[in-house]
């Protein structure tokens, strides 16, 4: 009796009832599980009618149990429904409550399943539904920035490497980088779709079961194009959570590499964008601050999805086959990265749509740190017929007279320019204006507007149908 006593106060703290509360602690998934009720549901009802057609349970049992999994729908919807952490998860939750509403009947539904295949198709269509809607917030995002690059294809502004003036760019141009970026989220998370596809139920606990189960009719049911083919891999497989946090990831990050261009874009420094009220704050004490928070969360929250990557890869490494426990961790970390992401895409999605943009400061700044240098330079190749080399040489001298002068490259007369290289003729201030350097590259995928409007035109077409 002391010696029970002397352990238990060891266990301490809110656990102080024993192992069974520690137990039932650890063990317990309803406080994030319930989150796929609505799946469970499905899956549940959708395998009771194949028993049924496969002659494996009585018709009117299953008459019984469909009305009972649809009482226990509607009673979570209200909020009636009472969950148990005694109970362990959803599963155990709904079919004990199945069995209080029907009785014996109830018992007759787990016939040729386990919780292992229950918990895998329920996981993969609530992921499956995820992925769609993450598809929507994608193409959304992207038409707004397609609304954007159409306003500016002609804006002009500075490019960066290194985050310092490199050539000038368009504005829509830059918009329509972020559309490829976001397209090709767009199509990772097609892909995953296609291959996350297949129903894992009827694999049973691990092994397939000796019931004359109709697995094709349940993954069709379900809406999946196929069942998976292998009964241990059906229920020890995560791929598809991994898969969605990897592609959330990726995405989240391109995220965030726009929220810290945007927070750039708005300091007074730089002026480009003016964020609207709803997406910044002001300062409670500095009456001038226009504060980013929105896109400064945006940048932020990228560390919470790349974490549960991390997370859900490291639980799973080194994970025998075919299911352990350690995997009823991959949920928490997808519902989280879920909906950050979600949130994610809908914050930037407002932020992009509704900031001003400010033509006139993105023009000066375009037209600032010899952004033209590289023009002139094919200038003296194409005209002068100089190598490249030379041309950059060439060039570099220009740029220091310039500097020493205090004035841009097209302020510089030809006599100056003519001391530095006497081929020279006044052509070549056809080339120096951020303008004309804009309009000239015109390359497939280069900045030039007709260009970036063909670019809005391609894919305007495809996000369409995507
Ligand atoms: N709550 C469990 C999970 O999320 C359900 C599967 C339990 N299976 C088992 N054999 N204990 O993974």
């Amino acid at each position: 009796m002391s010696d029970k006593k002397a352990s238990n106060a060891m266990w301490g703290g809110r656990f102080a009832s024993g192992p069974a509360a520690i137990m039932e602690a650890i063990n317990a998934s309803i406080g994030f599980d319930k989150k796929l009720y609505a799946q469970d549901i499905r899956g549940s009802i959708a395998h009771s009618e194949m028993l049924a057609e496969t002659g494996i349970i009585e018709e009117k049992d299953q008459e019984k149990i469909a009305h009972g999994l649809n009482t226990i729908l509607k009673e979570i919807e209200s909020g009636k429904f009472e969950f148990s952490t005694r109970l362990e998860d959803i599963h155990m939750n709904v079919e004990a409550r199945l069995s209080e509403l029907i009785g014996p009947a109830a018992g007759r539904l787990h016939t040729a399943r386990s919780r292992n295949d229950q918990v895998a198709v329920d996981f993969r269509l609530w992921v499956k539904d995820e992925f769609h809607r993450v598809a929507e917030a994608l193409k959304g995002l992207i038409e707004a920035f397609l609304k954007r690059a159409e306003e500016h294809a002609a804006t002009v502004m500075p490019g960066f490497t290194h985050l310092q003036t490199a050539q000038p760019v368009t504005f829509g141009h830059h918009c329509m980088a972020y559309v490829e970026m976001f397209a090709r989220d767009l199509s990772r998370v097609r892909d995953a779709i296609e291959r996350m596809d297949e129903s894992p139920l009827g694999a049973a606990a691990l092994a397939g079961t000796g019931f004359p189960i109709d697995r094709f009719r349940t993954a069709k049911a379900l809406g999946f194009r196929e069942p998976t083919r292998n009964s241990l891999d059906s229920v020890s497989d995560r791929d598809y959570a991994l898969e969605f946090l990897a592609i959330a990831a990726i995405s989240a990050t391109h995220l965030s590499r726009l929220a810290e261009e945007i927070v750039i874009w708005s300091t007074p420094q730089f002026g480009f964008v003016r964020l609207s009220d709803s997406f910044s704050t002001g300062s409670s004490i500095m009456p001038q601050k226009k504060n980013p928070d929105a896109a400064e969360l945006v940048r932020a929250k990228t560390g919470r999805v790349n974490g549960h990557l991390i997370g859900l890869l490291t639980v799973m490494k080194g994970l025998p086959l075919t299911y352990s426990k350690d995997m009823q961790e991959d949920k928490e970390a997808v519902f989280d990265a879920a909906e950050t992401l979600d949130l994610m895409l809908a914050a930037m999605t407002g932020m992009v749509g509704d900031m001003q943009v400010n033509e006139a400061a993105m023009k000066k700044a375009a037209g600032s740190g010899y952004s033209t240098a590289t023009d002139l330079a094919d200038w003296l190749v194409r005209t002068l017929n100089l190598p490249f080399r030379e041309a950059h040489h060439v060039t570099g001298r220009a740029v220091a007279l310039a500097e020493g002068k205090k004035v841009g490259l097209e302020k510089l007369t030809l006599e100056d320019l003519q001391s530095i290289h006497d081929g020279i003729t006044d052509d070549i201030f056809s080339v120096l204006s951020v303008q004309n350097s804009v309009k000239s590259r015109t390359s497939f995928g280069g900045t030039a507007p007709a260009e970036v409007r063909r670019q809005i035109r391609y894919w305007k077409k495809r996000i369409a149908k995507a």
